[in-house]
């Protein structure tokens, strides 16, 4: 999930995911949960932290 909060939207997440499952939605990163492969890849680049996949 996103922390929406710690999220500043720079979108690094939505280039690095490797199945198109992350969108910013006004603003901030929204991952679809259906097309999510809990890679972790969004995680590691994320600048601030905001992301958590479980
Ligand atoms: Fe950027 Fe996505 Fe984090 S938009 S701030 S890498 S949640």
């Amino acid at each position: 999930m996103v922390d929406r909060k710690k999220c500043i939207g720079c979108a690094s997440c939505t280039f690095i995911c490797p199945n198109n499952a992350i969108k910013i939605v006004d603003g901030k990163a929204q991952i679809d949960p259906k097309k999510c492969v809990k890679c972790h890849a969004c995680e590691n680049i994320c600048p601030v932290t905001a992301i958590k996949i479980k």
